[in-house]
Parts: C-alpha cells; structure tokens; sequence
C-alpha cells in the first residue's frame, strides 16, 4: 500500500514513485473532458500528459454542446497531441454517445450560459445595489439554476453509456450543484470538488517555507466556498497554525504569493485584492483561518463598494484569460503547429489526478471533498453538503470526523445551508416562493423586497435556461 500511495501521493519520495510506475503499467485510462470548450481545457489536458507516468491515459474525448466554442479548443490541442503525444488517441464530438462510451473518468467543468450569462448573473444584482458575484449570492443562484440540469445531463450521459466510471466534477456552483446530486442523483459516482482551497494550501504552505503543499496535513469544516481551515501540520506533526495566523493577522493570504512564482494561480487584480481582503475575514474569527469566499457573506456592503457595476469579474475574465486561451487556439491552427505557442500545463490542476489516482489505485490519500454531512459535523444538519476533508480509494470516499463546530460558523452555515437547499427545492419543483425564499435568506440581500426585484431580472434574463416557475 505504502508504494501505491507513494507514486499517486506526494511525489519527491524517489524510491516509491519508480515502484509506483511498474505497478501503475498495468492499466491505462480513458478520459473525457465535458465542456471541451472551456477555457481551462488545454491547461487540464496538457497536465494530463505531464502527469502520464503516475497516471497513464491512452484516449481523451472532448465533449461540448457548443460544436464551435469546443473545435478551437480542440483543433488546437489536436496538433499539440500529435506533436507531443502521437500515440494517444484523440477525438472530440458533441454526440454523446461517442463521448461518453468506454471511459474511466469524466472530468466536468461546463458553464451552462456561457460568460454572457455570468456577466448578467454579476450586473443584475448590483443594478439593485447587491452584491454580483459568479458562485455566492444572487448571481450564484442564478447560476445554480442553469447548472444542475447540465451536469445532470451529462450524468445520465455517462450512467448511460459507461455506469462504472466516476465523474469528477467541477463546474460550479458546485455547493447547488452538489445539493442536487444529493437529493436527485444519490447513487451516481460523482464526486464534486473545488480547487480553492488548494490554492489556500499552496499559499500557506509558502507562507511556512514547504514546497508542497500535500504535505500539509490539514481539519477543514464548512460549505463549498463557505468554510474555515481549523488545523494545520506538517509532515512531522509540528503545528504551523501559529506562524500562518502570524502571516493572515498581518497582510491575509498575500504572503503566501511571494515564492509562488510565475505558476502563481488567480493573479488578476480583483483576485489580488480578494486574497489582501482575507486579513479583515480573518480578524472575524482569528481562531480559524477562512476560504477567500467568506468575504462575500461577511462584507458584503465592502464588495458592493468596490464593484463596478459596468465591468465585472466577467469582464475580466473576458477580456483576459477568454482572450488568451483562444487567441493561443487560433494562432496554433494559423500556424499548423504548437511550437512556441502559448499553451502550458495547469500545474495547481494535478489534484485532478491525485484523485483520480486515489479512485483509480486505492492511494488513500487526504482530500477535501464535498460530501453529506451525515454525522462528519456533529453539530450540523446531517443532511447538509459539507466540504470535509476525505480519504479516498476504490471504493469512494470515507469522511474524516470534524467534530463540533462553533456557534458563529454554525449560525452562518445554517443560513447558507438552507439557501442552497431551497434554490435545489425551488428547481425540483419549479417552485417560484421557493426562490424567493433561498434570496431572501442570503446574507447577501437585506430584504425580502429586494429578494424579489432582483429575482424578477433574474427570471427575465434566464429565459429558456431555468425551469419554468410558478
Ligand atoms: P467556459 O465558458 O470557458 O467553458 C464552459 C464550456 O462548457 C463551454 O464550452 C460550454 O459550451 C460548455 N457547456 C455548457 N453547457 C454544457 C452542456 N450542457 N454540455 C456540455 N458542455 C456544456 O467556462 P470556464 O470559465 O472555463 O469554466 C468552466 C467551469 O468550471 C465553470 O463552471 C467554472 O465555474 C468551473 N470552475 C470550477 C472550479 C472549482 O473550483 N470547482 C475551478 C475553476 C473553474
Ligand atoms: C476559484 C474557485 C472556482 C471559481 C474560480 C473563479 O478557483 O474555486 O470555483 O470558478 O475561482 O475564477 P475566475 O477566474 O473565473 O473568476
Ligand atoms: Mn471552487
């Protein structure tokens, strides 16, 4: 076991990663990517040829509803395999027969409404002086309405057509997401997870002077986007919480940018300013060292302040890492080859692999997974979805105890909680009160009446994306 869990693990250990290969040559893996046309594609599956040797994959589908959006990508990555990987063999489609026959895992990250919806999803809200933001609040229910019936369809796709492999699934929101699984998908093999926290990790672990962050062994309690790091140790059990308080307490998360590098994850301006923001989130609660999310539940009136209501997050997004990623796509096809280009491997997205690993293999190795609660928190709803750290194997995931939570992020999870629940509900049922209800209970909105204005915008411009609401 010590071996398997040394080549999916943490990868310095040189002896046990070489044992690792020979047992790893056994098998090889067919992956598919939902939402070919994403702009984290190239950087996922470029990873995944980096990462071959521990995680060896001989065919990658891509697979899109939108056939024009997914053949840039996929043109693009095309001549990059055949450059860099002659033997693997890839395709992509929009048929989802062909998609989703003979796979092992699907790695999921769609939009359902593409950035034109996310603009609306942050400036309707701000329109009525809330805040706007992609996953959290107004926006983040909007979205979650459009989202749970995509990654359901893609689901069924895959229970369809290969019912043993697992999906890994993050596109967002996920908490809404996750929620729907839970009440509507119960026995599915889909795991949902978010990469926030790993950039957290990553920065603390920069913080402390370790390279790793898989070596941090951590307790972690909350929602998705709504939780606190509550233990951190490293490798020999030392405590680093009092030198990572030390870091929040002075400048937030920024400290743990300096050795980051030219890898560095989240670098746009407004990212800058939310990771510089955590210092006042933590001084909430100092005992807890916050996700980066919290600012949006906590200081929302700040946020609203500091938005501009003409150009969002969205066009940001737009205008940068959009622009980017297809301009590097179009410039490989102009050219016919990859060479020089612009495309790079996402490294922060290797926890991809060091859980498929775990599924695959049985590393069971420590991730934060978001899972029903189901006792995890003793003090907490156990039908909630709580992000928990996990151990994972073969046969999916057990939950690691947390314990008691204390009565301030208890009281802010109940709230949040029920939020999620009631947009999941208001779907199901096509429930309109139920809407209402999930707005008017975010520590986003302040009132019942502006819950309503905002949700009447809301149901105008997703015309055709949400369920009819009566
Ligand atoms: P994007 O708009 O560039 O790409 C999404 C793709 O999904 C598009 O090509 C779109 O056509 C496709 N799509 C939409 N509905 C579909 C459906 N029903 N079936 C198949 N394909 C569909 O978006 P992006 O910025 O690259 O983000 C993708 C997703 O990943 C988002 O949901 C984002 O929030 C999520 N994400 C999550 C995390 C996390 O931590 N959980 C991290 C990064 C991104
Ligand atoms: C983090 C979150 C994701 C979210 C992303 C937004 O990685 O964990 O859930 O989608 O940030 O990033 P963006 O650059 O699109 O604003
Ligand atoms: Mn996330």
């Amino acid at each position: 076991r010590d071996a398997v869990r040394g080549h999916c693990g943490v990868p310095s250990y040189e002896p046990v990663a070489k044992i690792g290969s020979i047992l790893m040559a056994k098998k090889s893996y067919s992956v598919t990517i939902a939402g070919g046309g994403s702009t984290f594609t190239p950087g996922i599956a470029l990873m995944l040829l980096e990462e071959h040797d521990r995680f060896p994959v001989d065919r990658v589908v891509f697979y899109d509803n939108n056939a024009e959006r997914q053949e840039i990508v996929a043109k693009a990555c095309e001549i990059y395999f055949k450059e860099n990987a002659p033997d693997l063999d890839f395709s992509y489609t929009t048929d989802p027969e062909k998609a989703f026959t003979g796979v092992d895992f699907v790695l999921a990250h769609i939009r359902v409404g593409l950035y034109a919806m996310r603009e609306l999803d942050e400036k309707i809200p701000l329109k009525h002086g809330v805040l706007g933001q992609e996953t959290c609040g107004a926006g983040g229910i909007a979205y979650g309405m459009r989202s749970i019936g995509g990654v359901f369809e893609i689901l069924d796709y895959m229970e369809k057509y290969s019912p043993n492999a697992w999906m890994l699934n993050y596109s967002n929101p996920a908490a809404i997401v996750a929620e729907a699984c839970r009440l509507l998908r119960p026995n599915s093999r889909i795991i949902n997870i978010c990469d926030m926290p790993i950039d957290l990790m990553d920065k603390m672990a920069h913080m402390c002077g370790i390279k790793d962050r898989r070596e941090l062994q951590y307790s972690y309690f909350g929602l998705n986007h709504f939780g606190w790091f509550t233990e951190i140790y490293d490798k020999e059990g030392n405590d680093l919480m009092p030198e990572i308080k030390r870091h929040m307490a002075k400048n937030g998360y920024m400290d743990g940018f300096e050795t980051a590098g030219d890898k560095a994850q989240h670098i746009d301006e407004s990212w800058v300013h939310t990771f510089g923001k955590a210092k006042d989130v933590y001084a909430v609660d100092p005992e807890t060292i916050p996700n980066t999310y919290l600012k949006y539940y906590l200081f929302p009136d700040y946020v609203v302040e500091t938005s501009n209501p003409d150009y969002t997050r969205a066009n940001e997004v737009m205008d940068g890492r959009e622009k980017k990623v297809f301009g590097a796509c179009r410039e490989i096809i102009e050219k016919g080859t990859a060479k020089g280009s612009d495309f790079e491997a996402d490294a922060h997205a290797t926890y991809i692999v060091d859980l498929a690993c775990a599924l695959a293999e049985n590393t069971l190795e420590r991730f934060l997974l978001i899972v029903p609660n189901d006792g995890a928190i003793s003090n907490f709803d156990p039908t909630a979805m709580v992000e928990v750290p996990c151990i994972v194997g073969k046969n999916g995931y057990e939950k690691i105890c947390q314990g008691q939570i204390p009565q301030f992020q208890k009281g802010m999870m109940e709230q949040q909680v029920s939020v999620e629940k009631l947009v999941v509900q208001a779907w199901a049922e096509g429930s309109y009160q139920k809407l209402w209800q999930a707005l008017t209970l975010s520590a986003t909105i302040p009132s019942a009446k502006i819950a309503k204005d905002v949700l009447d915008d809301l149901i105008e411009a997703n015309k055709g994306f949400w369920p009819e609401l009566s």
